[in-house]
């Protein structure tokens, strides 16, 4: 993929920036969403300046699509940091029960500290963060469940600002925080328009499924052949053009509509009927940030 496939530029990140400094100083926690399928390009670096000094948790979020094994090496990866990691489905409510306890004790200093002063119930405060489409609202709508009451505004707190108290011990910033993806190089830019963070229309998606065919041969051999009946021993653009047949995205005179067929892929890619793939594992990746 060139440099220019994919048009994106942070060009009001500003604004957005400046009010995540001001939500980030009202809160105790960022819990920060990853997609468990490329957790390092998924991750915008900027949120360790932006959260110096504040608890952290990470998500390892929409984990039902990721490499089983991949993922538990992210798991590590992050706590050799020192960060606490969990794994998620966000739209399973069942698993963002959970949350709660871990947040507690991520923030068992605060909470200790609190005690030691003669302080009790008072909240931790948390937001949520992360890039587009990472599943923050999705996480937020299963964290908070029906029914929550919002707290609404709070004296002292930036006007607008809704807090839902989600228990005894949390209060959750009822909007997520965005965080803009950072593309750092071709790579990069190239697993973001694969997970469908970058919006398809400015991206180029026969050159995308030409990658993505590139990628799957190498690292998941067979993945293809299974779901396409093809041979993986042909060059990509004919891999392509035989998902073409096999999905019967023919043009006029029988021809393969290559085009149609880049999207039957991506899209089986990103919706898990391909199985479970990372793009991502730390033992391939340039990790020593
Ligand atoms: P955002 O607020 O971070 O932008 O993301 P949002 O919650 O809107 O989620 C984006 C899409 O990802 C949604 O799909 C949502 O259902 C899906 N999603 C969120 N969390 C998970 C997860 O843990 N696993 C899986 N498999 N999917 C998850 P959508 O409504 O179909 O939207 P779209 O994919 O058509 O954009």
């Amino acid at each position: 993929m060139s440099d220019n496939t994919i048009n994106w530029y942070p060009g009001h990140m500003t604004k957005a920036v400046r009010m995540m400094k001001e939500e980030i100083s009202l809160v105790d926690l960022i819990i920060e969403l990853l997609d468990a399928r490329a957790p390092l390009s998924s991750r915008n670096p900027d949120i360790d300046d932006l959260g110096k000094n504040k608890f952290r948790l990470v998500i390892l979020n929409k984990a039902d699509l990721a490499n089983k094994g991949a993922t538990e090496k992210w798991k590590a990866f992050f706590k050799e940091k020192g960060i606490t990691v969990i794994t998620m489905d966000a739209r399973n409510r069942g698993n963002t029960r959970s949350v709660d306890s871990i947040v507690k004790e991520v923030c068992k200093e605060k909470i200790e500290r609190d005690r030691k002063r003669g302080i009790k119930n008072r909240p931790i405060r948390a937001m949520v963060c992360g890039i587009p489409n990472v599943g923050k609202s999705t996480f937020i709508n299963s964290f908070v469940g029906k029914g929550m009451a919002k707290t609404g505004n709070k004296p002292g707190v930036t006007k607008g600002k809704q807090w839902i108290r989600l228990s005894d011990s949390i209060e959750l910033l009822d909007t997520p925080g965005i965080l803009w993806p950072k593309i750092g190089d071709e790579q990069v830019g190239l697993r973001l328009a694969l997970l469908g963070t970058i919006n398809d229309n400015i991206l180029d998606i026969p050159t995308l499924s030409i990658k993505l065919i590139d990628f799957l041969v190498k690292a998941y051999p067979g993945v293809l052949a299974e779901r396409y009946t093809l041979s993986e021993e042909d060059d990509s653009l004919k891999i392509l053009e035989n998902i073409a047949i096999n999905r019967r995205a023919l043009k006029k005179g029988e021809e393969p509509d290559s085009e149609k067929a880049a999207s039957y892929l991506i899209d089986d890619f990103r919706t898990g009927r391909l199985g479970n793939i990372s793009l991502e594992s730390p033992e391939n990746e340039n990790v020593n940030e």
